[in-house]
This record gives structure tokens, C-alpha cells and sequence, in this order.
């Protein structure tokens, strides 16, 4: 595997928590396969999880809550294996797993995902867990080949009958990310994170942007304009493939986050704790944001607000607090730009780690149209992963956010697959099932594509 920041990406307070203040929605589709499986079980059979990459815990420390609460008197024994790549260990994950003791056993192994199979054993698992873990195999292990490597050997590792609840980044619209669009930024904080990171990503990421028909250009005035002659004050105009714009959109939320963290600008928001989700309307992605200055106010733009929480923080509505940080960040992208300033140097911590990274590496139609044919492919057709179930379950503050300053912001949240491992020789039920999903929710392409793997 590349480098990342081992300590940044396990801890507790890495990008999805900080922002959304939970993890709930990262255990929907586990909770889900342990209801079907309950159905087939002997009372006091054991139940075999395994997740791939806990990190910080967050989705195990959801996934205890939600079994607590809503499969209380689950009929089988619990037991938990976890995989982690060496060297990443947090307290917060130690904390998970004692959480997760309450319910059932759990053990840590250390290993890579594309080497499940081996590392726990073949026909072992009833329940793989992979959340926001497959962009980094992309990502770090080397694109395509690398994701097929770790869905044929979860496939392996799956019991015929087990489920894979796969979730990552939501990816865009349509069948494919190199479809060509031009898209117009209008703020500085947006026009010069782009000049800045784009070139970046398009030479240092495993990305699939590389032939000659899917270059980048900038259109600003008159024309096309180099990169380095972009004005950052003026709108540009970029025509690229469309899964750019997605890691663009994706990046910049990324990066305001981090310099937030950084404590970056004149402002730091409270980022863990309560004050961290107080939403004035949740399912709308409206929140309340608590914060501090970092030093006299002066006459930045949150200077007016006077509400203060029980612990002295300013309290001011996202709508208001979030214009604010994208003239922050304008600013901080304009110092970034200059060598040798302090502002240049979080950017390249940032951009060194978090650059390379792709966050879409498949549309929805691409990933249920190769997992079907890759690990049908790998097992001779004895057993392949078939969705269940498909969702998207957005992450509405961002969201929100995205849609009031972008012309055609992408939903930013999790894609979700629960896939099953069926042998479909023996289980037309099960194929019938899963080309119900497949056909609800996928292009004409694709149906067609998994019928062809199947005949
Ligand atoms: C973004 S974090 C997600 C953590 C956690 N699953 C969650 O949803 O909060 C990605 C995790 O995947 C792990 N990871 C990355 N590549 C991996 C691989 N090839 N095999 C196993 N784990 C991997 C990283 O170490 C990291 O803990």
C-alpha cells in the first residue's frame, strides 16, 4: 500500500464524525443482512462478522448501539473479526471493541483486504462490513485491479448465503465518470481551491482521468487559459469529466474541514462533542455551528454574532457560518499559494495525504455490473456477489451546503450496497431477487451486462 497518514485517518475525530456527528447510517445495511440471517438460524448459533477497516470505530460503535436497540434479542452468539492494515491503532477503536464485548467476541487481525481470504479463511464469514474503506484500496493499492482483488476475496471469505454491506463515497448520476460536462465557479474560495488542487490530483492520483479525450481545461474570458494564468478573482469555467468534478467537490469540503481543524482560519468551529450536531433541522442539513475565535474579532464577518453556548462558544446558524469560512478559506488559499508561509505549509501536509486519494472510482451501475462479473469470473460461477439492496444515504449538512453554492452540486454522502454471496446454480430465487434490485435501480446496460454474466 502508498502512504497515508495512518494516526489522521483511524482517529475518532476523522472527517465523517467531525461532521455529521454520528454514525448511524454507516450500520443500516449490517443491521439489515443480521435481520435476514436471524431468520435462518439455530437459537445460540454463532454469527460470523468481519469488518474490514475499523479505523476509528465509528461504524462498529454504531453497530453495537443499533443491535442493542433494535435486534435486541438477536437469536444467535456474536462474533466479531476485525481487519486492519498494520501499524493503525486508536484508542477510540479499543474503546469500540470494549462497547462491542457487551454483545459478543471480537478479535483484531492485521492484514490487507485484498487478502481476506487467507488471512481469515475461506467459507468463514457470515457478515462482511467494508465502510468507507474500497476508495482507499483504489486509491493506495493500485485502482481497478486492486478492488477486484479485495471483492473476490471477500466473496471467498463469505459463507454461500452470507452478505457484504458495502458502502463508500456517493458517486455521481449516470453510467459513466467520464462523461464530459463544463461547470462555472463563481466564489474565490472555490475558483482558487480548484487551480490549486486539480493539477495536483490529475498528476499524483491513481485516477482513471489519464487518456488524452478526458484533459482538463479552463475557460475564463476570452478562452482557454493555462492553469497558472487562472484568475482567482474572476469565475472559471472547467470542462472535464464529471467523476473529476465529483473528487473536486469532494476534495474542497475535505480540505475546508481540515483547515477548520487546523485552526487555520480566524474562527474554529467545535468539532467533537454535543455542540458538534446540534441541528435546527436534521433531515434538511441545517445545523447550528459552535465556535471560537481564534483571536479578536476585528471586522470578519461572524464579528456581529453575539449568541453564545453554556460553554462560552459562538453559536451561529450554517447558512451564515459557512459564507464566512469560504471567505476564511479564500484567504487561506491566497497565502497557501505563496511559498514559505505558514498557510503553504498545511497544504501540503494536506494535499501530500489526502491529494492522491480518489473517492469515486465507479459509478453505482459500474460497481454492481464488475463485482457480478469479477467474482462470478473468479469461482467458475459457483458463487458471486449480487445486490440486495441499494441506497444513498446523503450527508445533508454537506449537502446542503453544496447545493447553495454550486450550480450543479453532486449529493454528497454514502452509497450503500448490501451484496449476498449466491451460488447461482442452485439459487434462481436469490438471482431473481437480486435482478429486482439491479433493474430498479441501475441503467439498461447493466441488466443486460448481468444477464450475460449469468447465461
Ligand atoms: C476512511 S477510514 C474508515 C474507517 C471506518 N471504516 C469508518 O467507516 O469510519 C478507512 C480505513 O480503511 C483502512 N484500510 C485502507 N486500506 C485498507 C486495506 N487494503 N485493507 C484493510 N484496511 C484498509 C484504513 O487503515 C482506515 O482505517
Amino acid at each position: 500500500m502508498g502512504q497515508f497518514d495512518l494516526h489522521e485517518k483511524s482517529a475518532a475525530t476523522y472527517l465523517d464524525k467531525a461532521a455529521n456527528g454520528s454514525g448511524v447510517d454507516k450500520c443500516g445495511l449490517t443491521v439489515d443482512a443480521l435481520t435476514r440471517l436471524q431468520n435462518q438460524l439455530r437459537p445460540r448459533q454463532m454469527t460470523d462478522i468481519v469488518e474490514i477497516g475499523p479505523g476509528g470505530g465509528i461504524a462498529l460503535e454504531a453497530l453495537t448501539g443499533a443491535i442493542k436497540t433494535q435486534l435486541p434479542a438477536y437469536i444467535g452468539k456474536l462474533s466479531l473479526r476485525l481487519l486492519e492494515l498494520d501499524g493503525i491503532e486508536s484508542e477510540s477503536l479499543r474503546k469500540a471493541r470494549r462497547g462491542f464485548g457487551e454483545i459478543g467476541e471480537s478479535t483484531l487481525h492485521v492484514g490487507d483486504a485484498r487478502e481476506i481470504d487467507r488471512i481469515l479463511g475461506q467459507d468463514s464469514s457470515d457478515v462482511i462490513v467494508a465502510c468507507a474503506v474500497l476508495h482507499e484500496v483504489y486509491s493506495y493499492g493500485g485502482g481497478l485491479p486492486a478492488l477486484k482483488d479485495a471483492f473476490c476475496a471477500a466473496n471467498d471469505t463469505l459463507r454461500e448465503g452470507g452478505y457484504m454491506a458495502y458502502r463508500d463515497i456517493v458517486s455521481v448520476p449516470g453510467e459513466s465518470l467520464l462523461d464530459r460536462r463544463k461547470e462555472t465557479f463563481h466564489s474565490e474560495s472555490w475558483v482558487r481551491f480548484s487551480r490549486m488542487f486539480l493539477p495536483y490530483y490529475l498528476k499524483n492520483a491513481q485516477h482513471p482521468y489519464g487518456a488524452e479525450q478526458d484533459q482538463v481545461s479552463f475557460e475564463q474570458g476570452l478562452g482557454i487559459v493555462s492553469v497558472d494564468d487562472v484568475d482567482p478573482v474572476e469565475p472559471v469555467t472547467i470542462n472535464a469529466p464529471i467523476g473529476v468534478f465529483r473528487e473536486l467537490q469532494r476534495h474542497y469540503i475535505t480540505f475546508r474541514d481540515h483547515a477548520w481543524r487546523s485552526d487555520a482560519f480566524e474562527v474554529a468551529p467545535v468539532l467533537d462533542g454535543p455542540f458538534a450536531s446540534d441541528w435546527v433541522d436534521e433531515r434538511q442539513g441545517r445545523k447550528r455551528i459552535h465556535f471560537r475565535f481564534n483571536s479578536e474579532p476585528g471586522d470578519n464577518p461572524l464579528s456581529e454574532i453575539e449568541e453564545t453556548d453554556s460553554e462560552g462558544n459562538y453559536v451561529a446558524d450554517c447558512d451564515v457560518f459557512d459564507p464566512a469560512a469560504d471567505l476564511f478559506l479564500a484567504h487561506f488559499l491566497e497565502q497557501a499559494n505563496k511559498p514559505g508561509t505558514e498557510q503553504s505549509d498545511i497544504w501540503k501536509r494536506w494535499v501530500d495525504r489526502e491529494g492522491p486519494e480518489t473517492y469515486v472510482y465507479y459509478t453505482l451501475d459500474n460497481l454492481i455490473g464488475a463485482v457480478a462479473a469479477q467474482t462470478f469470473d473468479h469461482t467458475g460461477g459457483k458463487k458471486m456477489l449480487l445486490p440486495r439492496r441499494i441506497s444513498v444515504s446523503p450527508r445533508a449538512y454537506y449537502t446542503r451546503y453544496l447545493k447553495r453554492n454550486l450550480e450543479r452540486a453532486f449529493v454528497d454522502g454514502g452509497q450503500q450496497v448490501l451484496f449476498q454471496a449466491i451460488n447461482p446454480r442452485t439459487r434462481p430465487d436469490l438471482v431473481e431477487a437480486a435482478m429486482t434490485q439491479i433493474v430498479a435501480n441501475c441503467s439498461e446496460n447493466t441488466v443486460n451486462q448481468v444477464h450475460g454474466t449469468l447465461a
